[in-house]
């Protein structure tokens, strides 16, 4: 029967790559922790609606990336594309704004983007991310940046930059935009076909377009931090000063806007230059305006997130998946070996031991041979004669050293052994 290959754009993570994974996630759990974020799990579909009103309608991401779907009930659904919508929902729908603010939150899992897949885009992808709700403190935004660096300083991540930018509040931004569209009027039709359509209705995502043509043609367009009201200037030269106290580097870029609609004030982003084209390891910035937007109070949020094939990619060097070291391989040799062998390889795992035995009816050699594949420590050998007697044959793989000993003996000495690491 023909084969069913996997769908386009997703992956399948096996034990060997896994380890990696582990390692990152052990890590992001440590460094949350430290910040004081506690986890959240929110559901992987959401209604529609959410996204469509969260993230904006005039998003690529909303526009044209959202695995929507009606379930038999006639409802519309959608995959989560990212992970701060469904947090402000559960936010609002769990009354977590009746907890003391700020409410810390953390997430990591599979998002969905309907995407061209190339290195570094996948249409299942996994984020990493926190999100910081309650605080309009420039010291948030400083605190979930810090977060990020840490975390990619703890798994040896070292090659990135980090670009800063303020992109205003409804005061003060519908002013720069006005001015931003007069400046680009002359230059509108050498835009490309995407970035005329942006001009007309998302004027601002111009000035993030990646092609060489729209970059010169936007090259003299006014900055932002320009325009910007006095509340927003201030904050974001308060965020700059923690970010300089805490020694943490960052390069201004005026042209930085972020692909999601609720972005206000601080926005930032890490690039990183081994990852070619797909090269944002991570974003985020702050979201004043979207618990409102999404039915709650007005409640200021700053938050980011990361993406975690993309850290893999980018820590490629430095980020190690400890392989587990098998504690004891038990090989068996004849029926009566094989029946202890069997129980004793159980008892050692109820020991907090790795143990590992064969399954495949290999010779006594073959099973060596297999110990030594697996990297066990030590070889226990139970043949009949063995299991008649009530003890088994102890090979140090290390030093070659066998004796035998009793069964008890054997799980206190792989327990000894265990315990000098
Ligand atoms: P975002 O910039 O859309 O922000 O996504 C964050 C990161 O997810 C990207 O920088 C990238 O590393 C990764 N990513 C996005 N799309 C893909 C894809 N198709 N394949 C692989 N990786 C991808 C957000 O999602 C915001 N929710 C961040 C945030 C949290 N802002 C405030 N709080």
């Amino acid at each position: 029967m023909a084969r069913i290959a996997a769908p386009r754009g997703t992956a399948d993570i096996l034990p060997d790559d896994a380890r990696r994974w582990q390692a990152l996630e052990n890590a992001m759990r440590d460094v949350f922790a430290r910040y004081g974020y506690g986890e959240i799990r929110t559901p992987i579909f959401e209604h529609t609606e959410l996204f469509a009103r969260g993230i904006g309608e005039d998003t690529d991401v909303v526009e044209k990336e959202m695995y929507t779907f009606e379930d038999r009930g006639e409802r519309s659904l959608t995959l989560r594309p990212e992970g701060t919508a469904g947090a402000v929902r559960a936010y609002l729908e769990r009354r977590l704004d009746t907890e003391p603010q700020p409410v810390k939150l953390w997430y990591a899992g599979p998002m969905f983007r309907y995407e061209r897949p190339q290195a570094g885009r996948a249409r299942q992808f996994h984020q990493l991310g926190a999100e910081c709700i309650g605080t309009m403190d420039p010291a948030a935004d400083a605190e979930i940046i810090a977060m990020a660096a840490s975390l990619f300083r703890r798994i040896g991540l070292a090659d990135y930059e980090l670009h800063l930018n303020s992109i205003g509040c409804p005061q003060c931004r519908p002013a720069y935009v006005r001015k931003l569209r007069e400046a680009l009027e002359p230059v509108r039709d050498s835009l490309c076909k995407s970035c005329q359509d942006r001009f007309e209705r998302n004027t601002l995502r111009v000035l993030d377009c990646k092609r060489e043509s729209c970059r010169a043609a936007t090259q003299d367009a006014p900055s932002i931090l320009d325009s910007l009201c006095e509340e927003c200037a201030d904050h974001f030269a308060t965020v700059r000063r923690y970010l300089d106290e805490l020694g943490i580097e960052y390069v201004i870029n005026p042209r930085l806007v972020r692909g999601l609609d609720y972005y206000t004030k601080t926005v930032f982003e890490f690039l990183s230059p081994v990852l070619g084209a797909q090269d944002a390891l991570g974003g985020g910035g702050r979201y004043d305006g979207l618990v409102e937007t999404l039915g709650g109070p007005p409640t200021p949020a700053v938050g980011f997130a990361a993406g975690m094939e993309r850290i893999l990619l980018a820590a490629e060097g430095t980020l190690r998946g400890e392989a587990a070291a098998l504690d004891a391989y038990v090989a068996t040799l004849g029926d009566a070996g094989r029946r202890v062998g069997v129980v004793l390889a159980e008892r050692l795992r109820r020991a907090g031991l790795r143990a590992e035995l064969d399954y495949m009816g290999r010779s006594l050699k073959a099973q060596m041979r297999q110990a030594n594949r697996l990297g066990a420590k030590t070889v226990l050998i139970i043949g009949d004669d063995e299991a008649k007697a009530g003890t088994v044959q102890l090979r140090d793989m290390e030093s070659g050293d066998e004796r035998t000993v009793g069964v008890d003996e054997a799980v206190h000495v792989l327990q000894e052994k265990r315990g000098e690491k």
